[in-house]
This record gives C-alpha cells, sequence and structure tokens, in this order.
C-alpha cells in the first residue's frame, strides 16, 4: 500500500515536470538566420498551441506544378523563401512569415477572435513586455539579441 501511493505520488511529479517541459518546449523563438541581424525584437510563436487547432500543413506547405498543396514539415521556411525572393518564389521570406501570420489573425479577429496580433509590437515584444503578453514565457531564457 505505502508503495503505490509512493508510486502515485512519482508519477504525479513525473507529469507535471513532464507539463512544464512541454510548457517551455512549446514557445519556440524564431530568428531566421538567413535574415542575419534582426531590426526588431524577435518574435516567440507558441508553435504547440497553434498546432493544437491547425494542421500541420496549414503553414508547413508546398506547391507542385499544378499548385496543388503538398507537405513541407520538417523544412524551414528559408528553404524556399529568399530575403531577396528570385523567379523560383516569388514571396520574400519576411513577406511569408507576416502574410501567413497576418492573414490568419485577420480572418479569425473577422469570425470573432481578436488574440491573434497584427500590430508590429505585439509579435516583436520587447524581453521586457514579454511575460505581461505572453504568460507562458515568465520562466524563459530571455531571446537573446534582436
Ligand atoms: C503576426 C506577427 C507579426 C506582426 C504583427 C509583425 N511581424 Fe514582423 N515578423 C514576424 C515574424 C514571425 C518574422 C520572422 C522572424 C524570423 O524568422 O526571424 C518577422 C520579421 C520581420 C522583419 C525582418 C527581421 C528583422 O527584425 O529585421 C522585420 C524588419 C519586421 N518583421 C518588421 C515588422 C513591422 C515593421 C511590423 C508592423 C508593420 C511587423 N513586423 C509586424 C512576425 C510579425
Ligand atoms: C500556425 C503555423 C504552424 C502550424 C499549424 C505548425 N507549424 Fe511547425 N512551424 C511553424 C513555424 C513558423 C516554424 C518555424 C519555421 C522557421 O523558422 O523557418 C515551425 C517549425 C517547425 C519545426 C522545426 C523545424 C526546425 O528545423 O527547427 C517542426 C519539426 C515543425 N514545425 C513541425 C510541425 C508539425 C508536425 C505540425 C503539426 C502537428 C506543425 N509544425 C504545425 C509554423 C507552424
Ligand atoms: C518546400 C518549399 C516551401 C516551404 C518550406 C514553405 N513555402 Fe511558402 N510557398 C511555397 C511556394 C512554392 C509558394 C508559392 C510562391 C509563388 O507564388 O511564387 C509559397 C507561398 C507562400 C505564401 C503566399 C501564398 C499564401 O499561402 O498566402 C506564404 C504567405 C508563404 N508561402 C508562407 C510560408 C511560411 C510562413 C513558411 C514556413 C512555415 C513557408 N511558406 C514554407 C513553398 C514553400
Ligand atoms: C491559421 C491561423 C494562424 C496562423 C497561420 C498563425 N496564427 Fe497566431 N493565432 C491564431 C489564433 C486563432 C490565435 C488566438 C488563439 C487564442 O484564442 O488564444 C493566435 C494567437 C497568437 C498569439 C497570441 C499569443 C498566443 O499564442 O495565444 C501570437 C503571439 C501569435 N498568434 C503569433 C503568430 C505568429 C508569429 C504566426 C506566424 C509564424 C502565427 N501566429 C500564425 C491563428 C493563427
Amino acid at each position: 500500500m505505502k508503495h503505490w501511493k509512493l508510486g502515485t505520488a512519482l508519477l504525479l511529479a513525473c507529469a507535471l515536470c513532464a507539463g512544464l517541459a512541454f510548457a517551455q518546449d512549446d514557445l519556440m523563438t524564431l530568428n531566421s538566420k538567413a535574415m542575419g541581424p534582426h531590426e526588431r525584437p524577435l518574435v516567440v510563436f507558441t508553435h504547440n498551441k497553434h498546432s493544437a487547432n491547425i494542421e500541420c500543413i496549414t503553414c508547413h506547405h508546398d506547391f507542385d506544378n499544378y499548385f496543388n498543396l503538398k507537405s513541407s514539415e520538417g523544412l524551414l521556411c528559408s528553404e524556399c523563401h529568399k530575403v531577396v525572393p528570385d523567379a523560383k518564389n516569388k514571396v520574400s521570406l519576411t513577406a511569408a512569415f507576416h502574410k501567413q501570420c497576418k492573414d490568419c489573425h485577420n480572418k479569425a479577429a473577422i469570425k470573432g477572435n481578436p488574440k491573434g496580433p497584427v500590430m508590429c509590437g505585439d509579435c516583436h515584444v520587447t524581453p521586457e513586455r514579454l511575460p505581461e503578453v505572453l504568460p507562458e514565457a515568465k520562466n524563459m531564457a530571455k531571446p537573446k539579441g534582436k
């Protein structure tokens, strides 16, 4: 009986620590190397929270010659979207991020959920303001640099 209780306590503790680890992993600091040093504060993105309600392929897309949708899961956006766009892909890296993030937030706002930011400073949040805007980020190491 005693052992059983100890086992349960350990299980609970593990579930808790796993939960915490998960919360940390969820926060993805977007920092495309191709962009070089950033002008704006780095964007902290709740990847898992977004993936819970949105299909992977909505963001991790690719298109064949007939513009049919394919998956590009596992690839960075910068593999296809260049800082200076080329003939192969006309959407620049910054435009790709901005359009994908903001188009969806705008659509969600029209449908009645205004929680997806569309203003510069609400995505490019300064490290000082981050815990206020994104409470999950309270315990995370401050994003380095810009
Ligand atoms: C919905 C979130 C969002 C909003 C709103 C937003 N951005 Fe961004 N922005 C991003 C993301 C994500 C990146 C790509 C960051 C990366 O991968 O390194 C980016 C990249 C950039 C970059 C290139 C990297 C750098 O910092 O030099 C600039 C400049 C920029 N944004 C400026 C702006 C300005 C100005 C506005 C307002 C007009 C704005 N952004 C609004 C999310 C956003
Ligand atoms: C709302 C948009 C969105 C959704 C939904 C989404 N992702 Fe992502 N994911 C991103 C962005 C943005 C990045 C950062 C890409 C970059 O920096 O170029 C990323 C990064 C990743 C990475 C890391 C790539 C690397 O090398 O670091 C993996 C793996 C990944 N996503 C898998 C998934 C899977 C699996 C799903 C579905 C369960 C999913 N994503 C859903 C937007 C999304
Ligand atoms: C395997 C290649 C590939 C990857 C990786 C990729 N894209 Fe794209 N994306 C494309 C192609 C091809 C187009 C069409 C480009 C054109 O019209 O010239 C496109 C178009 C877009 C567009 C404009 C069309 C639309 O859907 O609104 C946005 C925005 C975009 N991508 C965002 C992203 C973001 C953000 C990522 C990373 C999460 C990403 N893409 C990753 C290939 C890719
Ligand atoms: C396909 C739709 C979709 C895409 C693409 C998307 N978002 Fe969101 N985002 C949402 C919705 C919906 C919410 C509001 C979630 C809620 O109700 O709490 C949100 C909320 C947010 C928030 C507020 C804090 C949070 O996580 O709840 C941030 C910051 C954010 N998004 C950043 C981004 C960035 C950066 C990108 C692009 C890399 C992006 N989003 C792409 C739908 C999207």
